[in-house]
């Protein structure tokens, strides 16, 4: 296991020792959530998951995605939310940042919003390519990822030929139910299946993330791998004491209590953005009900230390932050001398460029936390498809403990209904013509 997790600059906030009161407490979640017992214990599915994972499906996997990328030069991915965005935070984080070419695979993303200058782009672009499709979703009736696989169905049918296109066509979705189903088995797309005890932002273990990291060109039996590690060493750590994961939910909780209501997880990696992205989701969306839960936000440094640091540094002081700390870059450069000096940088002429990063990072922590604002560590040694798998698998289970402490079900979301509602009344969609009556009239008052 090579994930760490430091919370000494907590102190004066909280005091560092008091995390032992809550271990009986943790002994209960950790129960209620390996025994399925706990609120929303249908959706557990997630805790062996990893360990779970058969051979054949993930060699299945890997067929599925050699034939994608033999056949294609791109892979659009069909979805939204927890049908997008761990796949995403995995293929940026351990691919190239700069230029997917390298992977030797274009990856476009489609569905994850609703702007009709991006897909009618996307189209133009698919226009001159060879490409394939996978399409993520597991209810099969999200609005954004439905509309958006109408148009690319029906442009790659065009390009295509319905039967061609039946073959650059992948579905991942509900075994039985759903228009995604219905429509895969009807054309005989090659499809996989969402557990139904895995909900959406806890799948990017299963082929919603495998399938698309695999298209493109990426690890995936490293990342499961991780997982696996991870998995294994919280349940045998069934103490306060030694499991990390526990520990980063009882402190983020103990700093809630004491009025931090906000989390900014920073990283100084642009690589890691989408998993900071994907980290929101998982939290925003497991903790934030009944008039509860930590706002989860995200910044990248030093990028955002020139626009929110300002805040984060003064503003209200309701924020606490986690630092995510890559150890070591993968590439090393050294910043030049100049024979003049002009920026006056020549005092770091031939240090490394990550070794400024980690001064900048150091500097930034300690500035933090006596600004008023404590700071969590979590560090990997480096980025890859390993680690990811680690850090995700670790994610998950902090965020299950986390929302048991704050006493919601850490595994619905039903407040994600009221836009789709208001929207679908707005819209005119059958049975919804009173309440559009009454939206259209509040929008014109
Ligand atoms: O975590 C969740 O459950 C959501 O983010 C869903 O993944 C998202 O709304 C997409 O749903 P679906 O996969 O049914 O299209």
């Amino acid at each position: 296991m090579d994930i760490k997790f430091a919370f000494d600059k907590v102190q004066p906030f909280i005091d560092q020792e008091d995390i032992s009161l809550f271990e009986s407490e943790v002994k209960l979640h950790l129960g209620n959530i390996y025994n399925r017992q706990g609120k929303g214990n249908d959706f557990l599915g997630w805790t062996d998951l990893p360990s779970k994972t058969s051979d054949e499906l993930l060699d299945r996997i890997l067929q599925d995605a050699r034939k994608i990328r033999q056949q294609s030069a791109a892979v659009v991915i069909v979805g939204i939310g927890g049908s997008y965005l761990g796949a995403r935070a995995v293929i940026e984080g351990a691919g190239n940042s700069l230029d997917n070419d390298k992977q030797q695979m274009k990856v476009y993303y489609a569905g994850h919003h609703l702007d009709a200058d991006y897909l009618a782009g996307l189209l133009e672009v698919l226009d001159q390519i060879d490409y394939s499709i996978i399409v993520i979703s597991k209810s099969g009736t999200t609005t954004e990822p439905a509309i958006a696989f109408r148009l690319l169905k029906n442009h790659m049918e065009r390009k295509y030929g319905a039967v061609q296109a039946s073959r650059r066509i992948f579905a991942i979705t509900d075994a039985s139910s759903g228009a995604l189903r219905k429509l895969a088995d009807a054309k005989g797309y090659s499809s996989y299946v969402i557990p139904d005890d895995v909900g959406g932002r806890y799948s990017v273990l299963t082929p919603v993330g495998l399938l698309p990291i695999a298209a493109a060109g990426l690890d995936i039996t490293g990342l499961i791998k991780g997982a696996r590690i991870m998995e294994e060493y919280l349940q045998k750590e069934d103490s306060l004491k030694t499991n990390l994961a526990a520990q980063y939910a009882v402190v983020r909780n103990m700093l809630y209590r004491k009025g931090k209501t906000i989390e900014i997880m920073a990283s100084y990696n642009p690589r890691l953005f989408y998993l900071i992205e994907w980290w929101k989701q998982l939290f925003g969306e497991s903790e934030g009900k009944e008039n509860k839960g930590i706002f989860p936000a995200g910044v990248g440094f030093t990028t955002d230390l020139h626009s929110m640091g300002q805040y984060i540094q003064e503003g209200l002081r309701n924020i606490f932050e986690t630092t995510l700390i890559i150890e070591n870059s993968s590439k090393q450069l050294l910043i030049p001398g100049e024979d003049e000096d002009l920026d006056g940088l020549n005092f770091i002429a031939g240090k490394r460029i990550s070794y400024v990063n980690r001064m900048a990072m150091q500097g930034t922590m300690l500035a933090h936390v006596d600004g008023g604002v404590p700071n969590l560590e979590i560090s990997v040694p480096e980025l890859n498809e390993y680690n990811l798998g680690q850090l995700v698998y670790f994610f998950e289970m902090s965020c299950a403990i986390s929302g048991y402490m704050l006493d919601v079900n850490p595994f619905d979301q039903p407040g994600v209904e009221a836009y789709k509602k208001n929207m679908f009344a707005l819209l005119g969609k059958p049975g919804y013509e009173q309440q559009g009556k009454e939206l259209k009239k509040r929008l014109k008052d």
